[in-house]
Formats: structure tokens, sequence, C-alpha cells
């Protein structure tokens, strides 16, 4: 008999489902005409995209994550919660970013990107140069972009890879701002779990610079 999630799977996937043909016009993803679209890259569990897309159902939000644990985990909000305004790509997003056209995320969020702390491993962290290429080209003027981590050297890297850019600008005036996450951040599994165990994230918000 097929368990719950491989019916979510096998039936639902395909239906939320993005594929590279179609990413090229990602307004016609959705059953509506999404006011803005918002990106996540990573969703891990979902619970973060499942509940920005129920506080914010005029948005388009799409979702990658390459872990079909994670990729199930968010169908079953999808299905529970009858959230019909996310699209996923359940593999890296890299692929996806190079199909999609420009200037059209307002909002784009890594959270808790994985560190890969070895420096020989440091070309598979996310937050990377040719990745910042392409979300300045994806994001729109203004657009913000929301990192978090509990790993001081990913902080770290993080803000050495932005601070180099003159397309994004980090938006932090105060201590505040980086150790208290925005009013619309709901915690993570992973966020919960590392503040308990005592390494609390770290929230970065930069702004896409107006384009010339
Ligand atoms: C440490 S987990 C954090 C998950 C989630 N954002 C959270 O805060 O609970 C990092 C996630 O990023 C995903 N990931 C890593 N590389 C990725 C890539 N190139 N494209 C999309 N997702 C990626 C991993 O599969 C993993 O689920």
């Amino acid at each position: 008999m097929r368990s719950g999630r491989q019916r979510l799977l096998d039936e639902l996937l395909p239906e939320v489902a993005i594929e590279l043909e179609t990413a090229a016009t990602p307004n016609a993803l959705f059953d509506f005409q999404p006011k803005e679209l918002w990106l996540e890259i990573g969703f891990g569990g979902g619970e973060h995209i499942a509940w920005q897309a129920a506080a914010n159902p005029e948005i388009g939000l799409i979702g990658a994550e390459p872990f079909v644990n994670g990729v199930a985990s968010l169908l079953g909000h999808i299905d529970r919660e009858k959230i019909s305004n996310i699209r996923v790509w359940a593999d890296d997003v890299r692929p996806l970013l190079d199909a999609l056209p420009d200037a059209i995320f307002t909002r784009v969020f890594i959270l808790h990107p994985d560190p890969w702390p070895k420096r020989r491993h440091a070309n598979r962290r996310i937050v990377s140069q040719p990745a910042l290429d392409s979300l300045a080209r994806l994001m729109t003027d203004n657009g913000l972009l929301r990192v978090a981590s509990d790993v001081p050297s990913y902080v770290d890297w993080t803000l050495f890879q932005l601070g180099q850019r003159q397309d994004f600008a980090w938006t932090a005036r105060c201590p505040a701002d980086w150790r208290n996450p925005p009013a619309d951040w709901p915690a993570t599994r992973y966020e919960t779990k590392t503040s308990s165990e005592g390494r609390p994230p770290t929230y970065l918000q930069f702004r896409r610079y107006p384009r010339d």
C-alpha cells in the first residue's frame, strides 16, 4: 500500500512542480495573477515558505529544495493547509535560477544554508558570487534578500561576499537588526533546535540597489 508521503510525491508534486520550460514565464505557474514573486532557496522542511504563503495569499512563492524528505514535508503543509500559492522546484536551485527571467523577485530567502565549513568545499556554499550574480539579475530594484545562519564563520562569509558587491546593501543600522528576526520571520524547526542548543541565528537582510 502507498504511504501518504508517496501519494503526495506521486500526485501533488506534479501539480505544483516547476519544469525548466515553464520557468521562463513564472507568473503563469500560478492559478492567479501574483502581486509579487518571492523565492526561498533550500526550504528544508518547508515551515517558513508555508508560513509566508499562508500569511501572504496574494504573493506567488517559489521554493527550491533537492532533499526529497524536505519536499515531501512541504507537500504535507500544502495539502493540510490548502495552500495554493507555492510552486516547487525539487532540485538544486542553480539551473532554475538560470532559466528564470530578469527582475522578478521582490524577496529572496536563504535560511540556514549548509555552511560547508572546510575551505576546500567553499565553492559549494550557496552564498557565492555566481549565485549572487544570478540573484542580482533576478531581483527587482529594492528587492530584499534575507539570509540567516547560526554559524558565525558563515555569517562572516556572507557579509564578505555581499560586501564586495555594488548591487546589494546590508540594511542593518544597529545590532538589534541582526540579533532579532523581523516580525514576519517565523522560526523554522532548524532554527528552534539551534537556538535551544545555544546557537542563536544572525539575521541578515540586504536590499538590491536600483539599477542605473
Ligand atoms: C541546513 S538546511 C536549512 C533548511 C531550512 N532553510 C531551515 O532553515 O530549516 C539547508 C538546506 O538547503 C538545501 N540546499 C543545499 N544546497 C542547495 C541548492 N543548491 N539548492 C537548493 N537547496 C539547497 C539543503 O538540501 C537543505 O535542506
